[in-house]
C-alpha cells in the first residue's frame, strides 16, 4: 500500500501529465484552426469565429503554462513538437476535395468535444491534487470549448446549405 505522501505525489504527477497533454492538444487545435482559416474565405462568419477561437486557444495554452509553472513543472515543448508534426501529416493527407468545409466542420466538432472531455477530466484531477487555484482556469477553458462546440453545431445547417448552393449554383429548397 502506498502511503499518503506517495499517493499525493502520484496524483500531482498524473495532473502534470494531463496538463502537458492538454498543452499539446491545444497546439494541434491551433494547427487545425489555422488550416481552416486559410481555406474558408467563402465562409466569412465561420472564418471569423475560428479566428476568435484561435485567440482563445492561445489563452488556454497560457493558462496551462501558468498552472504548470505554479507547480514548478516545466511545460513540455518537445511533446507539442511531436504532436505538431503529426498534425502536419494529417493536414497533408486531408487536402481539399471539394467538400472540405463539411469534413472540416465534422472534424472541428469532434475535436471540440475531445477538448471538453479533456478539460472535464483535468478539473477532477486538479481537485484530487488539491490544486484549487487551477480549477477556475480550467473551467474557463472548458466553457470556451463548450461554446465553440455549440456554435459549430448550430451553424452546420447553414454551412451545408451554403456548400450545396456553391456546388450546384442552386439554393436548396427550404427544409
Ligand atoms: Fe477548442
Amino acid at each position: 500500500m502506498p502511503d499518503r505522501a506517495d499517493a499525493r505525489d502520484t496524483v500531482q504527477s498524473l495532473f502534470a501529465t494531463g496538463l502537458r497533454n492538454a498543452h499539446a492538444m491545444e497546439a494541434q487545435a491551433k494547427q487545425l484552426l489555422n488550416r481552416q482559416i486559410e481555406r474558408f474565405g467563402d465562409y466569412p462568419e465561420l472564418k471569423s469565429r475560428l479566428q476568435q477561437h484561435l485567440e482563445e486557444t492561445d489563452r488556454q495554452q497560457e493558462r496551462l503554462d501558468q498552472i504548470l509553472e505554479s507547480m514548478s513543472e516545466p511545460a513540455s515543448t518537445l511533446k507539442d513538437a511531436a504532436m505538431s508534426l503529426f498534425g502536419n501529416l494529417a493536414a497533408a493527407a486531408h487536402m481539399p476535395a471539394g467538400d472540405e468545409v463539411l469534413k472540416d466542420s465534422f472534424a472541428s466538432a469532434a475535436f471540440e468535444n475531445y477538448e471538453i472531455a479533456a478539460y472535464k477530466s483535468l478539473i477532477d484531477l486538479a481537485q484530487f491534487a488539491g490544486a484549487t487555484e487551477a480549477v477556475p482556469l480550467l473551467r474557463r477553458s472548458c466553457e470556451e470549448e463548450q461554446a465553440m462546440a455549440d456554435w459549430l453545431s448550430s451553424r452546420l445547417h447553414n454551412v451545408t446549405r451554403q456548400f450545396v448552393t456553391q456546388a450546384t449554383g442552386v439554393a436548396p429548397a427550404a427544409v
